[in-house]
């Protein structure tokens, strides 16, 4: 049964100690993309949208990914892993039943309380759509409670897309959703251009609109450059930074942007706190 997979444990767990978790599921989204869903021997604190976990191998070393599920109460959550390197391609042969050593969640993810009753445009590149597609589903399990809902999303090719199917269903749901890809490609029938081609026919309420931007550091200057006209508060644009990280837990430096600790004080970030740090955007 679901529910004694999972110990109950009194003592808090160190948040430097991993934690051994079975790979339940290994899942193909793209060539160079896996899905996984993780379900820890010992429950880890519950996640938010937008938070990381330090998934790792012994012999590999850990990395931060981020929750790409929404909050569940079986303590059960998502990675979506792009293979780059050493650690990635070995967290990409786990099979179904193998271990993996996860740390955390970590970090302050997106203001969702914050968001209700907002219209919410939800702007994606490349694999920007993983910690988006958590608050995404979990905006779509109270729906009634959020406005009007758009997502903008930008890969490089037909192929990149990730979570096609889910998209299609969001939009069947009632989300408006405008994809794009960088270059033409013959079987590729919808809007070819980066992802900022897609603001300035938007017909914004920026007194009423939140929006959330993650992907590659690149995008972020230009979307911001796109937005500028939309009359949207810096307060209602927010950022998810993705930084090089070690430890997560503020000790290392590793993630420093000027005055501020990434892991701890982010990954998430509204514009009007991070503007001033020269090294952010
Ligand atoms: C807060 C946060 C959240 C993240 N969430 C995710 C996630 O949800 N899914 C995910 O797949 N990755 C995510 N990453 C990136 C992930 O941590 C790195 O890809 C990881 O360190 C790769 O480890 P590796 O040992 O396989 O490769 P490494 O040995 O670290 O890198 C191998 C090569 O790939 C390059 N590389 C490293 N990272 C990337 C990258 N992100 N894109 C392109 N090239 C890269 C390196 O420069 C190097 O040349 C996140 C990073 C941060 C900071
Ligand atoms: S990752 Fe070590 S201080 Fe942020």
């Amino acid at each position: 049964m679901r529910s004694s997979a999972v110990k109950k444990r009194d003592d808090p767990i160190s948040p430097y100690l991993p934690v051994r978790c079975t790979v339940e599921k290994n899942i193909r989204v793209s060539e160079k993309e896996r899905l996984f869903s993780i379900q820890p021997s010992t429950p880890l604190a519950p996640h938010e949208p937008g938070q990381f976990f330090m998934a790792g191998l012994p012999g590999y070393g850990e990395a931060p990914f981020s929750v790409s599920s929404p909050p569940d109460r079986n303590g059960r959550f998502e990675l979506c892993i792009r293979r780059v390197g050493n650690l990635t391609t070995a967290l990409h042969r786990l099979k179904k039943g193998d271990t993996v050593w996860i740390r955390g969640p970590f970090g302050r993810g997106f203001p969702v309380e914050s968001m209700k009753n907002r219209d919410i445009i939800f702007i994606a590149g490349g694999i920007g759509i993983v910690p988006m597609r958590s608050l995404i589903k979990t905006v779509m399990k109270d729906r009634n409670s959020y406005g009007r809902l758009t997502l903008l999303y930008g890969v490089k090719t037909p192929e990149e897309i990730l979570f096609g199917e889910e998209i299609e269903k969001w939009g069947r749901l009632g989300m408006d959703c405008h994809l794009t890809i960088d270059r033409p490609h013959p079987a590729w029938k919808g809007n070819v251009g980066v992802v900022t081609t897609l603001i300035p026919p938007l017909s914004i309420d920026g007194a009423n609109t939140i929006c959330v931007i993650v992907g590659p550091p690149v995008m972020y200057k230009y979307v911001l450059l796109s937005l500028s006209n939309k009359r949207i508060n810096g307060h209602d644009i927010i950022l998810s930074l993705e930084r090089c990280m070690k430890c997560g837990l503020g000790k290392c430096g590793h993630c420093q942007i000027n005055s501020i600790y990434v892991c701890q004080e982010g990954p998430v970030f509204r514009l009007s706190e991070i503007r001033h740090l020269r090294e952010a955007l």
